[in-house]
């Protein structure tokens, strides 16, 4: 075999193994790859909040895997029980035949769930990514109803496999796939600052419930009796929107008249992160399927669909998969899930988030880009904006994609990993893990206001007086 030229790198100097690495995976990976790109870093160590780079330089971890890591980097608990289980020489894989870890993984995850729903439900533990257990939630419904169509939301994410992304709103990601997304029924999300109906507030949000309920209603509105509704408690790939409590009840209520069954994605709001266990108990609604994954498997590879047993009439093997029993996930999994329980994760998610969220709202009158701060507990959105473009009816400034772009890339040079997210990509979204200090809050919210500042004084500077 003869080497790829790029990979002749003779040196004892980090950085420039680290760069040759970054070399070498730029030249043979996809194009379609993803945060690699945003983030030029080559992960070697990390603990808690902290990576440490190949090069030695280090990072705040304000991603945490995209919502994964709710207890930070390799926490004592989640390497405990790798180890633990490693050493019990339990098997590693075993499709999904029952195993004392997966009995203890259910037994603490029905602990966490509210009652009203844990008393009777199904878990059905599906292949290790969110999407799949969309795809399970698609399935269950429709196997249940009979019926084909799904209700789904403007701003949703649920996934990049065919059924969940047909739910998914990006029209971006969906145009290349022909034929997508034909049995959705595309409904408007409440979100505050740019409304779909141009109103914002509570009445925004009554007016999408409305519309929801008068267009399912409408013998001529098109819409065919449908399988489900879907929806996001916080829309998190959407740019951080969450939903008003009163809208989440008028979705159950409207959704139940109707015997329309209710699934809530919880894949990314799950497992203390919106400063309730599971975002649905805020509103205290009960959704008929829960969608569960990233923080539920404790950093490893887990997704699960926790659901109503009326509707647990499919078949054996109607929703199988190989990777459905993932020892050390499940291992990993119940140990995070009782130590937020336990340490009370979810509360302080709460405490702290409102008060980043309240240092972020300060920060506005100084820096103009800032357009809305929004969010639940640890699930923050800051979504930046053009302060010299036109408003629209209700004020929103126009998007600026190419700035939060920039302030990403100055966040990442100030020691700070943040992602973008939402309409147009200009929402920088913070996730950082539920064990965040108060010093490491105040650490992150000072690099991030740093970066947008460095960012936008120097087109502010040139601005007219
Ligand atoms: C709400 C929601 N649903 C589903 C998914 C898909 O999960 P996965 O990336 O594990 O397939 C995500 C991923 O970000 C998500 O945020």
């Amino acid at each position: 075999m003869t080497a790829h030229p790029i990979d002749l790198v003779d040196t004892d100097d980090p950085s420039v193994e680290a760069e040759a690495i970054l070399r070498r995976q730029n030249a043979r990976e996809s194009s379609a790859r993803t945060y690699a790109r945003s983030f030029p870093i080559v992960p070697a160590r990390a603990q808690g909040m902290t990576i440490e780079g190949a090069d030695g330089r280090r990072y705040l971890d304000c991603l945490s895997g995209a919502g994964t890591l709710a207890l930070g980097h390799n926490h004592p608990v989640v390497t405990e029980a790798v180890r633990r289980t490693i050493d019990s020489g339990a098997p590693l894989h075993v499709l999904d035949l029952a195993t004392p870890q997966k009995d203890d993984f259910t037994e603490a995850l029905f602990a966490t769930l509210p009652s009203a729903f844990a008393d009777h439900a199904r878990v059905h533990f599906c292949g290790p990514a969110g999407t799949d257990a969309v795809e399970a939630a698609l399935k269950l419904t429709q196997t249940a109803t009979g019926r084909r169509g799904m209700l789904a939301f403007t701003g949703a994410y649920h996934g990049m496999t065919t059924g969940a992304l047909a739910v998914t709103g990006s029209v971006a990601v969906k145009e290349p796939v022909a034929g997508i997304a034909a049995d959705v029924t595309r409904l408007p999300y409440p979100y505050d600052y740019r409304c779909p109906f141009g109103v914002g507030g509570e009445r925004g949000a009554e007016l999408s419930a409305t519309y929801v309920e008068r267009l399912i209603d409408d013998p001529s509105g098109g819409v065919t009796p449908p399988a489900a509704m879907i929806l996001e408690v916080v829309q998190g790939e959407g740019g951080v929107v969450p939903a008003p409590d009163a809208w989440l009840r008028r979705m159950r209520r409207i959704t139940a008249e109707r015997r329309i069954p209710l699934i809530v994605d919880e894949v990314q709001t799950g497992a203390g992160r919106t400063g309730a266990f599971w975002a649905v108990e805020h509103s205290g609604i009960v959704p008929d399927v829960m969608v569960m994954s990233k923080a539920i498997g404790g950093s490893l590879p887990l997704a699960v669909l926790v659901y109503h047993e009326d509707y647990d009439d499919w078949l054996p093997g109607a929703h199988t998969g190989t990777f459905r029993g993932n020892t050390l996930a499940m291992a990993t999994g119940a140990a995070t899930l009782r130590h937020i329980a336990r340490e009370g994760l979810t509360e302080r998610a709460a405490v702290v988030g409102a008060l980043m969220m309240e240092r972020l709202s300060q920060a506005r009158a100084a820096l103009p880009v800032i357009g809305d701060v929004r969010g639940r507990g640890l699930m923050i959105g800051v979504e930046l904006v053009d302060p010299e473009g036109v408003p629209d009816s209700r004020g929103a400034l126009p998007p600026a994609p190419r700035l939060a772009a920039e302030v990403r890339a100055a966040c990442l040079e100030r020691g700070l990993i943040v992602e973008l997210g939402g309409r147009h990509d200009s929402t920088v979204r913070l996730l950082p893990p539920l064990t965040i200090t108060d010093e490491q809050a105040e650490t992150v919210l000072d690099r991030l206001t740093d970066a947008l500042a460095a960012v936008t004084a120097p087109r502010l500077a040139g601005r007219p007086a």
